[in-house]
């Protein structure tokens, strides 16, 4: 059988889930069909020219260790090792820069800039949301007023500047490759973590896609979060496309089935 070397951090804390769960699920589908090993990716270099390819999986924020990611993306480049995700990305996996080059291009994504200099490019609101351009898992996310924010002086770009978007509520959709898999939504805004299946319109897919296309991974996981506003309308979030949590164990049997085999042909489509 093909190796696979699968990237996660089983001791992760994060809010309201354990990642390790799903990763214990996924591996444990992915071992009939091939030579499944996991490791930290502190632990990868020496393993990773002995496989077939890398899968990086829930290993958490990247900032927690930049070092460590840093070094591991500049050996798959230079050794050409193949991964899934591949590190092709303009979005989460070089930080949330693209937030701001999106809000140029005038895609649908929450306004978002990176020095007070230019808060009349943002709507005049109550609230504003600040977060760090590197972060991940809401780490630095404040809620802040006009007054507040204006206060704070932010101008050497480091930190990203939002106006604080009254959304009905927040929708997930799932992509291998260029396919939609499955959307979520977290009805209940006060528990974010808690999803449902989201039934999605052509046009929600649409949506979606625009980014998929944006970004052109061929081969990789991608979540596209967004907020659906007041007047019904979707904006982006956050498009992940390093290492999405999936929410694997709350789909139903069918949707994961369908999920769990297309990515075993996504990974044997490049091995
Ligand atoms: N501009 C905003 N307005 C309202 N809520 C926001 C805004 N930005 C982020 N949030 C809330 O914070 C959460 C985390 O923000 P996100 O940008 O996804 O960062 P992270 O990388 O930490 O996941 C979102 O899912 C949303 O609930
Ligand atoms: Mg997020």
């Amino acid at each position: 059988m093909k190796k696979i070397l699968y990237l996660t951090d089983l001791y992760y804390q994060a809010k309201g889930r354990n990642y390790y769960e799903e990763d214990i699920y996924i591996t444990g589908k992915l071992k009939d069909y091939f030579d499944v090993v996991l490791c930290n990716p502190k632990n990868s270099e020496s393993f990773e020219r002995d496989v077939d390819l890398i899968v990086f999986r829930n290993t958490g924020g990247v900032r927690g260790f930049k070092d460590i990611y840093n070094s591991f993306v500049d050996r798959v480049k230079t050794n050409n090792l193949k991964t899934f995700n591949e590190f092709t990305g303009k979005a989460d996996m070089e930080g949330k820069q693209y937030l701001l080059d999106l809000t140029l291009e005038k895609y649908p994504v929450i306004p978002t800039i990176d020095t007070i200099k230019d808060i009349d490019l943002l709507p005049n609101v109550d609230k504003y949301v600040i977060k760090p351009k590197d972060g991940a898992d809401s780490i630095g996310l404040e809620f802040l007023t006009r007054n507040e924010l204006i206060e704070r002086n932010l101008t050497d770009g480091t930190t990203l500047i939002q106006p604080a978007i009254d959304f009905k509520y927040e929708v997930s959709f799932y992509f291998i490759n260029d396919k939609l898999e499955y959307a979520l939504y977290a009805p209940n805004k006060e528990q974010r973590w808690k999803l449902e299946k989201y039934n999605y319109t052509d046009e929600d897919i649409e949506f979606a896609q625009k980014f998929i296309k944006w970004n052109g991974i061929k081969n990789g996981i991608q979540r596209v979060d967004a907020c659906r506003t007041q007047d019904g309308k979707l904006l982006l979030v956050e498009l992940e496309d390093l290492n999405p949590y999936l929410s694997v164990l709350e789909l139903d049997e069918e949707t994961r089935k369908v999920f769990m085999a297309d990515l075993i042909n996504a990974f044997n489509n490049m091995i």
